[in-house]
């Protein structure tokens, strides 16, 4: 991955402010594929063209834009054949898995020009819902109900009743989380949703690419997508739209996407998700053959290595290239920095919230209190990860957790 720089904290506050300093050349181990993925080579290929010549705009009638158009409309079949949609019609392509979350939950509630009563979600889910919901119950648009998880991170189903009532509106529930990995078991609760009535969306963003996804299968009206996740640019994602599900726009401007989402589309992204999306198609039974036992590897080599371990999310499905583990009498942000000085890139929850000092509301939802919460590292591999990233990354991890610890003053009182 080439050259690399090195971060180190100003000072011990200074979570969210990083001086940069130069590293020697290393070869970056990356193992935080769930923050964003490397472009695929094959789809920066695919986009370059769109990127120089091929630079029409898809609403032009001229040749060059209608080069465009015909683009646009192939990657929307592939994302359709992706999540296994019946109509290429059904996709609108958006900025990013934060823009289809808002727009999947608010353009439900701005279509219905009424509050919604009430909106079933859970205490792990992503902020691109979490502050979406927290935002439009402030404002007295929703009620929120949330589904607990049980301590291996899993929808609690038991709870599945109490917060499904004759007056709710949505449900949103996530496919995969993306600090633990778990797979939630989302299909009872959605088929009970769905003899209700009620409109059901999911945050598809971590399963992609690592699960099948089948929108009929889950029996969902609304699901979001991210292409960095998948090996396609930042910047780009999708809202798949069952066909007689009621939302409004959230962007005004031109007709594009059917008057779903105003402005001119990102061309050169779409395409690019559009190759990404038919890779892991192709990719996705022999993927997590090849990474499972690496994610395995480094499981069973830092729990047997280090005292005081444990993976957050064990007991539960989990996706196979996520593992979240606890070390206990360490600090996760000083072993997200001494790990990157090492050529280590590893995460202390999610990209999203990193920088931010409280403690990760997925693990605290799952039981763990606040000191471990804060002593828990994500390692997220990738289709670019090797056994050789893996064992090398096993004795530094030992040896940093050892560092770290020395300087602990519970650790040293043990
Ligand atoms: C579960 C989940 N939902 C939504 C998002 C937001 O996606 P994007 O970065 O494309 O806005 C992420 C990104 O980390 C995610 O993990």
């Amino acid at each position: 991955m080439g050259s690399s720089q090195a971060r180190v904290r100003n000072s011990p506050n200074d979570v969210g402010t990083y001086l940069t300093v130069a590293a020697e050349d290393m070869k970056t181990i990356y193992l935080d594929h769930n923050a964003t993925t490397p472009i695929r080579p094959e789809v920066l290929e695919a986009m370059m063209p769109f990127l120089k010549d091929e630079f029409g705009n898809p609403s032009s009638l001229h040749q060059l834009g209608q080069k465009s158009r015909k683009a646009v409309e192939e990657a929307r079949a592939k994302l359709a054949a992706f999540i296994g949609a019946d109509d290429p019609n059904e996709i609108i392509f958006t900025s990013g898995g934060t823009e289809s979350d808002n727009l999947a939950i608010k353009g439900t509630a701005v279509a219905r020009g009424k509050p919604l009563s009430k909106v079933t979600t859970s205490t792990v889910e992503h902020s691109a819902v979490r502050r979406v919901l927290f935002q439009l119950e402030k404002s007295g648009w929703c009620q929120v109900s949330k589904i607990p998880v049980t301590s291996a991170g899993c929808l609690d189903k038991s709870a599945r009743e109490t917060h499904l009532s004759p007056d709710t509106d949505l449900v949103t529930l996530m496919l995969v989380n993306n600090e633990t990995g778990v797979i939630q078991p989302v299909e009872e609760i959605f088929i009970a949703a769905r003899e209700k009535g009620v409109t059901i969306h999911t945050d598809a963003v971590q399963a992609a690419g690592r699960i099948p996804i089948d929108v009929n299968q889950l029996g969902v009206d609304l699901l979001s997508l991210s292409g960095h996740k998948l090996g396609a640019p930042k910047g780009i994602g999708i809202l798949y739209v069952r066909k007689g599900t009621r939302l409004e726009a959230l962007i005004h401007g031109g007709s594009q996407e059917k008057n779903r989402r105003g402005g001119t589309e990102n061309v050169a992204a779409i395409v690019g998700l559009g190759v990404a999306a038919d890779l892991a198609r192709e990719e996705l039974s022999a993927a997590p053959r090849r990474i499972e036992p690496l994610r395995n590897l480094l499981e069973k080599e830092i729990l047997s290595q280090i005292p005081k371990t444990a993976v957050n999310g064990a007991g539960a499905t989990r996706v196979c290239n996520t593992t979240n583990i606890l070390f206990e009498f360490t600090d996760n942000t000083q072993m997200v920095m001494a790990l990157d000085m090492k050529g280590i890139s590893v995460s202390n929850g999610s990209a999203c919230a990193s920088g931010n000092p409280e403690p990760s509301h997925v693990l605290l939802a799952m039981g763990l209190p606040q000191d471990k919460a804060h002593a828990s590292i994500r390692f997220s591999l990738g289709s670019d990860t090797t056994k050789e990233d893996i064992e090398t990354a096993i004795p530094l991890i030992v040896t940093t957790v050892q560092q770290i610890r020395s300087n602990h003053p519970l650790w040293k009182e043990k």
